[in-house]
C-alpha cells in the first residue's frame, strides 16, 4: 500500500447538533474508510474500521457533538459491533470479563465531561451488542450530558477495561464542542474566527499492514512494530498487551497526512492527539506561530503565542493560525515529539535498588513521547509531518491585504490582540481541604512485562480493582500531587473535573519493594512504595498555555505535578494515565465523591 502525503482533502467529520430531550442514537457498527492508501495500480484501498452510524451512514472517527452550556443532551450509544476484535485481545490483563468470546464490551466517555457518574462511561459499566452482557458497574443505556460547562473542546472515546487501546484505535472516538455565550460574543465581535474558518483536527498515529488494514502488534508470531522495540516474547501470553503503541502513519480525522485549503486569513484549529503514546511537539513551517486560545477545558484568559505545541495524549489545543501573507503557498504542520532527548535522566527506579530516583536537574519542562529514553526515529518524512495548509492565491476580500502593511498589533484580520481577555478570569482555587500524595509506579509484571501503576505514595502501587483510596468529600477542594518516579512522562487525566496545575517540581526519593497480590490472584509480585527524600529547588509554574482549565497534565519524570480541583459531584470516578497503552494495564485508578451532608 502507498499513500501520498498531503493530496487527499482534510476530512471534516460530520456534526450534529441535538434539538430538545430526545436522545441522539449513535450505533457503534464496523465500516470500511478510505483513509488515503493505494494499491499499486493506484486504486484505493478501504480500511477496516469502527465507527458510529449516524443519519444512514457509518461515522470513523465519529460524528462531532455540539453541545452548548446548560442545554443537556441525551445519547444512545448502542453497541452493534458484531466481533470478534479487529486486534488481539490480550486475556491475561484485567479485562471486561465477557463470557462470549467473540462478543466485542463498549462503553463511552465523554473526556472532559462534567457528567453524572452513571453517564459517565465507568471502565465497568461496558456491554455487549443489544446489552447481552453487562459489567459490574453498568447503569443505563442512555447517559445524559448536562453540560454544565463552560464552551471548551471536548471528545468521546471507548473506555472499556482492558480494551480502550484498540477500540479507540478501531475508531471508536469523535469531538464534543460544548457552545457558550462568551464563545458566540468572542465571534461576533471577530476576536475569533467565523465557523467557516475553524476545524477540528484529531491526530491519531496507525501502523498498517501491507494489504492496507489496521494493523496493532500483539501476536507472538507476527512482526512487530517497525518503530517499536516491542514484540511479545515467548513467556508471555499470546496475544500480549505491549506497554506502549507508536504508529508510522499520521492521520487525521482518519486520513493519512491531509492537506486543508484556506484563504489568506486568520483560521481557529482545534486540535486533539487522540493517539496512544505518541507526544506531538508541533510547528509549522516558516516560523509560523500558533496563537493558543483553549486548552482542554475552555478558553485561556488571555491569548499565548507559540513558535512550538506541545500535545500529550489525550490534550486539546484551541489555536488561531494567520495565514494571511502566505498567498499560493504551502506550510506544513510538522512533528518534532520523538526527536527531543531525554536530558539529565539517568534509571534508576528499580524497586529493589534503594538508590536515588531519576530528577530533571535544570527543572525544565522536558519532553517525552512516553518511553524511557529510548527514542524511535522520527523519519521527517513520515512521523514528522502532519497535514499541509495550502493556502489560495488571493483573498477574495480586500482587507486582509491592506491591514497586512500596517504594523499592527492584533492577529491578522482579526480585532484580538494578546492582550484581549477571552473570558472572564479564570477563578484560581488555592484553599484546599485535602492534599493528597500519588505516584507512579513502573514495574514488572509476573511474565517480566512492564506494569505500570497508580497509587498513594503511603500505599504504593495499588491495581485498578483494589478497594478505593481516594474517598472525597461532595464539593471538596483538593490538592493532587502526582510525583512521578518513572523515567517517562505520564498525561495524568482526572474525570469529572476541570483542574488547575499549580505547578511542578524536582524531587528525590527511594523505591522500596513491595510484595503484593498480582491482581485477582494469589500470586506475589514485587511492588513498590516511594519514600519521598526531598524537594529539590523551586515549584516551577505551568506553561502559559497550560494555565487554563484542564483535565490531562503531563507528569514529568522525576517531578511532583501538583493541581487543584473541586469535586462537585457525587458518585465513582476514575482517574489514570492516558497512554491508552498504559491506562489498559494498569494504570487507573477508581475515586469516589460521598454525597452531599445534610
Ligand atoms: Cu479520555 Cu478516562 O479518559
Ligand atoms: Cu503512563
Amino acid at each position: 500500500a502507498t499513500v501520498d502525503n498531503f493530496v487527499n482533502e482534510l476530512p471534516i467529520p460530520v456534526e450534529i447538533r441535538p434539538q430538545g430531550s430526545a436522545p441522539i442514537k449513535l450505533p457503534a457498527r464496523p465500516t470500511e474508510v478510505w483513509m488515503g492508501l493505494r494499491d499499486k495500480d493506484g486504486k484505493r484501498i478501504m480500511t477496516k474500521a469502527w465507527g458510529f452510524e449516524y443519519a444512514g451512514r457509518i461515522h470513523s472517527p465519529g460524528p462531532t457533538i455540539r453541545a452548548r452550556e446548560g442545554q443537556p443532551v441525551f445519547v444512545h450509544w448502542a453497541n452493534e459491533l458484531p466481533g470478534p476484535h479487529l486486534f488481539p485481545v490480550d486475556r491475561s490483563i484485567h479485562l471486561a470479563d465477557v463470557k462470549d468470546p467473540k462478543a466485542v464490551p463498549m462503553v463511552i466517555h465523554l473526556h472532559g465531561g462534567h457528567t453524572e457518574w452513571k453517564s459517565d462511561g465507568n471502565p465497568l459499566a461496558w456491554y455487549t451488542r443489544n446489552y447481552r452482557e453487562t459489567g459490574p458497574l453498568f447503569e443505563k443505556r442512555i447517559y445524559e450530558y448536562d453540560n454544565t460547562q463552560d464552551a471548551a473542546t471536548i471528545w468521546y472515546h471507548d473506555h472499556t477495561l482492558g480494551m480502550t487501546r484498540l477500540n479507540v484505535y478501531a475508531g471508536l472516538f469523535g469531538f464534543y464542542l460544548v457552545g457558550d455565550d462568551n464563545e458566540d460574543r468572542l465571534i461576533q465581535e471577530k476576536l475569533l474566527p467565523a465557523e467557516e474558518r475553524t476545524f477540528v483536527a484529531a491526530i491519531t498515529d496507525s501502523l498498517f499492514s501491507s494489504d492496507g488494514q489496521l494493523y496493532f502488534p500483539g501476536w507472538r508470531d507476527q512482526p512487530p512494530s517497525p518503530v517499536s522495540h516491542e514484540a511479545v516474547k515467548v513467556n508471555w501470553p499470546n496475544p500480549s498487551h505491549l506497554d506502549e503503541f507508536f504508529g508510522n502513519f499520521i492521520l487525521v480525522n482518519g486520513m493519512s497526512w491531509p492537506k486543508v485549503s484556506v484563504t489568506p486569513h486568520v483560521y481557529r484549529l482545534r486540535l486533539l492527539n487522540a493517539s496512544d503514546t505518541r507526544t506531538l511537539i508541533l510547528r509549522i513551517d516558516e516560523n509560523t506561530p500558533f496563537v493558543q486560545v483553549g486548552g482542554d477545558g475552555g478558553f485561556l484568559d488571555h491569548p499565548v503565542k507559540l513558535a512550538e505545541l506541545i500535545l500529550a495524549p489525550a490534550e486539546r489545543a484551541d489555536v488561531l493560525v494567520d495565514f494571511s501573507g502566505y498567498e499560493g503557498r504551502k506550510l506544513t504542520l510538522r512533528n518534532f515529539g520523538p526527536d527531543v532527548p531525554f536530558k539529565g535522566f539517568v534509571e534508576a527506579n528499580d524497586p529493589k535498588s534503594s538508590i536515588p530516583l531519576v530528577y530533571n536537574p535544570d527543572g525544565k519542562r522536558v519532553l517525552s513521547d512516553g518511553r524511557g529514553g529510548i527514542t524511535p526515529a522520527t523519519d521527517p518524512n513520515t512521523t514528522g509531518q502532519i497535514l499541509q495548509f495550502h493556502i489560495a492565491p488571493k483573498s477574495t476580500d480586500a482587507t486582509s491585504n491592506k491591514q497586512k502593511s500596517k504594523i499592527k498589533s492584533t492577529i491578522g484580520d482579526l480585532k484580538l490582540s494578546l492582550n484581549t481577555p477571552l473570558r472572564t478570569p479564570l477563578n484560581r482555587l488555592n484553599h484546599a481541604s485535602r492534599t493528597r500524595q500519588l505516584a507512579t509506579y513502573r514495574l514488572d509484571d509476573p511474565y517480566g512485562r512492564n506494569l505500570l501503576m497508580l497509587g498513594p505514595v503511603k500505599e504504593g502501587s495499588l491495581f485498578f480493582e483494589d478497594p478505593t483510596t481516594e474517598i472525597i468529600q461532595h464539593n471538596a477542594v483538593e490538592i493532587w500531587e502526582i510525583y512521578n518516579p518513572t523515567v517517562s512522562a505520564h498525561p495524568i487525566h482526572i474525570h469529572l473535573v476541570e483542574f488547575q496545575i499549580l505547578d511542578r517540581q524536582p524531587f528525590k526519593g527511594k523505591l522500596i519493594a513491595k510484595p503484593q497480590k498480582f491482581m485477582h490472584t494469589d500470586k506475589i509480585f514485587q511492588g513498590a512504595r516511594l519514600e519521598i527524600e526531598s524537594l529539590q529547588g523551586k515549584p516551577l509554574p505551568p506553561q502559559p498555555e497550560e494555565s487554563g482549565p484542564k483535565d490531562t497534565v503531563i507528569a514529568l519524570p522525576g517531578q511532583v505535578t501538583r493541581v487543584i480541583a473541586r469535586f462537585d459531584r457525587e458518585g465513582l470516578y476514575v482517574w489514570h494515565c492516558h497512554l491508552l497503552s498504559h491506562e489498559d494495564y494498569d494504570m487507573m485508578r477508581p475515586f469516589r465523591v460521598l454525597a452531599p451532608s445534610l
